[in-house]
This record gives C-alpha cells, sequence and structure tokens, in this order.
C-alpha cells in the first residue's frame, strides 16, 4: 500500500528537486512489497525531517486515515472520542490524535496490557472488550475500524448530534440491521460516515499529511511499530499481523 524510499527517477512534469529526497508514496493496489515502486506524483508526500523511513511507513496510510476521519467528523476539544480497534495500525494513532485535538479518549481493545500502552498513547479510560464488552453510553464521536456484528451496539453509544466514522471492517461487515439505531434514534440526529483513503483530493492527502507532521513534530504523536520483518519473510509478518497480536505497524524493510 505504502513505502517510503529515496526517489531514483521522476516524470517529464515532475520536479527534478524529488530526486534523492526520502519520501512516503502510496502505490496503486497493493503493490508495496518489493525493493523499488513507481507512484503518482501527487500520492508522493515529504518525509518529515530527521524521521527515520520505520517511523515514517508506519505512520503512512494508517496515521493518514485517522487524521481525516477525525477531521470530516469535526472532532474537537472537549468531546468524548471512542476508538474501537484502538490497538491496531489505524486505531493506535486516532487515539494519540483524538488526544491531540483535545478529546478525551476511551479505547476498546483486547487486554489490559494493550489498554496500559493505550494510556501512555493518550487513552483516558480503557474498556477490554473480552471482558466488559461494550463502554458506558455518551459519546459524541465513534472511530470505528473493527465494524463487525457489533457496530449496532455501538452505534446506540452515540449522544444527540454524535457522529460516527467507519473506517474499516476488521472485525467483518456487519448486518443491515446494525444501522437501525440511526432511524430508531431519530430524534438524536446521529450521522454515519463511511471513510475511505481512496476518495480523498490530493489537496486533502497535503494537508492532512501536513497536521500529522506538525503533530510529529510537536512530540504529540509518535509512530507505533510492532515489529521489522525483512522483505524475504513477508509471510510471516503477515501471518503475524493475521494472528491479531500485533500492537501498531508491522514493517517489512526490503535491505
Ligand atoms: N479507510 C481506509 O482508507 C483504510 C485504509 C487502510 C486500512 N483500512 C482498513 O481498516 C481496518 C483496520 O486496519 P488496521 O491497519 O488498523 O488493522 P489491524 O492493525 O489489523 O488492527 C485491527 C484491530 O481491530 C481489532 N480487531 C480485530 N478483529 C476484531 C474483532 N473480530 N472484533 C473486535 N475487534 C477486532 C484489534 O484491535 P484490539 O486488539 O485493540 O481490539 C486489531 O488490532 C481494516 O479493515 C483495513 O482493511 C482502511
Amino acid at each position: 500500500m505504502e513505502v517510503v524510499g529515496r526517489v531514483t527517477a521522476v516524470g517529464a512534469e515532475v520536479s527534478e528537486g524529488l530526486v534523492g529526497q526520502q519520501v512516503l508514496a502510496l502505490l496503486p493496489g497493493f503493490g508495496g512489497f518489493a525493493e523499488r515502486g513507481v507512484a503518482e506524483a501527487e500520492m508522493v508526500l515529504a518525509s518529515p525531517p530527521g524521521a527515520g523511513a520505520d517511523e515514517v511507513v508506519a505512520l503512512g496510510v494508517n496515521a493518514l486515515v485517522a487524521e481525516l476521519a477525525l477531521q470530516r467528523v469535526g472532532a474537537a476539544a472537549g468531546e468524548r472520542v471512542l476508538v474501537r480497534g484502538a490497538g491496531g495500525g489505524i486505531g493506535v494513532l486516532a487515539t494519540q490524535i483524538a488526544h491531540a485535538r483535545g478529546a478525551e479518549v476511551t479505547v476498546v481493545t483486547s487486554s489490559s496490557a494493550r489498554g496500559e500502552r493505550l494510556r501512555e498513547l493518550g487513552a483516558a479510560h480503557v474498556v477490554d472488550r473480552n471482558r466488559s464488552g461494550v463502554p458506558d453510553a455518551g459519546f459524541d464521536v465513534v472511530v470505528d475500524t473493527v465494524a463487525g456484528p457489533d457496530l449496532g451496539q455501538h452505534l446506540e453509544l452515540l449522544r444527540p448530534n454524535g457522529r460516527y466514522v467507519i473506517c474499516g471492517a476488521a472485525g467483518g461487515l456487519p448486518s443491515v440491521e446494525s444501522f437501525a439505531p440511526l432511524l430508531r434514534d431519530f430524534h438524536k440526529s446521529l450521522s454515519l460516515h463511511a471513510f475511505s483513503l481512496n476518495s480523498v483530493t490530493p489537496e486533502e492527502l497535503r494537508g492532512s499529511w501536513k497536521r500529522v507532521v506538525a503533530l510529529l513534530g510537536e512530540g504529540r504523536l509518535s509512530a507505533v511499530v510492532d515489529q521489522v520483518f525483512p522483505l524475504a519473510e513477508a509471510a510471516a509478518a503477515l501471518r503475524h499481523v493475521a494472528d491479531g497480536k500485533a500492537f501498531g505497524k508491522v514493517v517489512l524493510r526490503p535491505r
């Protein structure tokens, strides 16, 4: 999906100044398991000064999804934000970015150990989904990377004028009935957003990356690298992700 590396050549209408620069590039499809890649110039973003390749790739798509999802639903200071799938690649960044925006963050995760790590990243409250299930109600925003059969229960946790943003479906597709609270709780004027990075304009992408880099520079955001595998061990890396034990991002290093 995304890679970090040095630019070796550019097309005719692209600034030669990019050659030699370390960049983050979003590739079309899933073509990143490689030593070399080709990206559209508008999908290439400057690496933050002084940041290492592992760190930048661990931010990458996940930071952009988390930042833009929170931006689209206007998560504001003082609001209560719930993050589902908080220990995952997107979740660890959504937790930090919501906290940096001044929100009070509650996370749903799969163990108390993961919860402790999420507290260090800014979570004020932790719900262990394997023990206590669904949190108490009263959220202004839910960022959901899980969806799945429990989506409806989480939709019901929103306050009046609450916003729910689905950015992934790590837990599978929800049933149509999951969305019933939108109409059953019609008086609450809830909003439901589906958010994919594939829909954003190059301007939105750059604006978001600028905000991510600023948070990184201010020390209010950090990349969370679970493990780094050599490219030759990509299959083992994928198995590790599929096991659901990774906390943050799994990185492949070509050499
Ligand atoms: N919107 C976009 O543009 C975009 C871009 C990239 C990826 N995605 C999608 O976003 C989703 C999350 O991506 P990711 O990189 O964060 O994935 P990830 O690193 O695998 O994390 C997903 C997290 O969800 C939780 N989870 C997994 N299965 C679950 C289940 N059955 N029930 C409840 N929680 C479960 C786990 O967190 P805990 O253990 O902490 O609960 C897991 O760490 C994926 O579906 C991915 O395809 C969307």
